[in-house]
């Protein structure tokens, strides 16, 4: 298997992503929302980039089969059912709804993998199903978010951690100095994942506006079997 690591949106190669299986991680925190929420029976999610566009296609008569969640600036966007706070998207709230989600790099870089062969997201509560489910791809790149152009540590550890849990067949050659950083994050911080992701930037944000809880969940590592994938548009199970 081929591995073409991205430390950021902004960096990577859009010709790259063409007919390739593209694994979109953003830790904190749409990847872990998106996971949760199909998880807990959401029946599909609709990544749209701007608030303007995603309000639009909720009607207010549609508003008991439709939600509209994310975020803006971490927190929630007025008119919206859900920020992006993954322990929100409970079964309760979202089995069987579709969910239009727009947040600030996320859902932008699941729009920029839109010509992919493939579109699967990873958070580090998915990593190793997602890892599972990739082993008979030939050519895969992983795209780490990041913040705004900005690297995002918590990021490169999911992608560390993926490329840990595809082991041998991840041909080494192909390995780039940002994955390999990936890896050595991966082996040196992969034990204490939640130290790492509280003292990155997000997670510090994060828990500075109120959100401790997202950052403990979000850094639990495998615990959900669940790999979204995109299909027509929309993020399924
Ligand atoms: C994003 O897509 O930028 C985020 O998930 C930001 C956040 O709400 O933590």
């Amino acid at each position: 298997m081929n591995i073409r690591l991205y430390p950021t949106l902004e960096q990577a190669d859009r010709d790259a992503l063409q007919n390739a299986a593209v694994v979109v991680i953003d830790v904190l925190r749409s990847s872990s929302t998106i996971v949760a929420a199909i998880e807990n029976g959401a029946e599909k999610i609709i990544p749209i980039a701007d608030v303007e566009t995603a309000s639009r296609l909720v009607r207010p008569a549609e508003r008991d089969r439709k939600l509209l969640a994310g975020e803006r600036k971490c927190c929630s966007v007025p008119g919206f059912d859900l920020c992006n706070s993954p322990e929100e998207f409970t079964p309760e709230r979202v089995r069987g709804k579709t969910i239009v989600f727009t947040t600030t790099n996320g859902t932008r870089a699941i729009a920029a993998a839109a010509k992919a062969a493939r579109v699967l997201i990873c958070a580090l509560t998915n990593v190793r199903a997602v890892a599972a489910a990739l082993r008979e791809e030939g050519d895969v790149v992983v795209l780490c978010c990041g913040a705004e152009g900005s690297i995002a540590a918590e990021d490169l550890l999911c992608g560390g951690l993926l490329l840990a849990s595809l082991g041998d067949a991840v041909a080494p050659q192909s390995l780039t100095d940002a994955a390999r950083l990936a890896r050595i994050l991966a082996d040196g911080f992969g034990h204490d994942a939640e130290g790492f992701v509280r003292a990155s930037d997000h997670g510090r944000r994060l828990i500075a506006l109120g959100f401790e809880k997202d950052v403990v969940f979000c850094s639990r590592i495998g615990v959900s079997a669940s790999v979204p994938v995109v299909r027509e548009g929309a993020i399924v199970s």
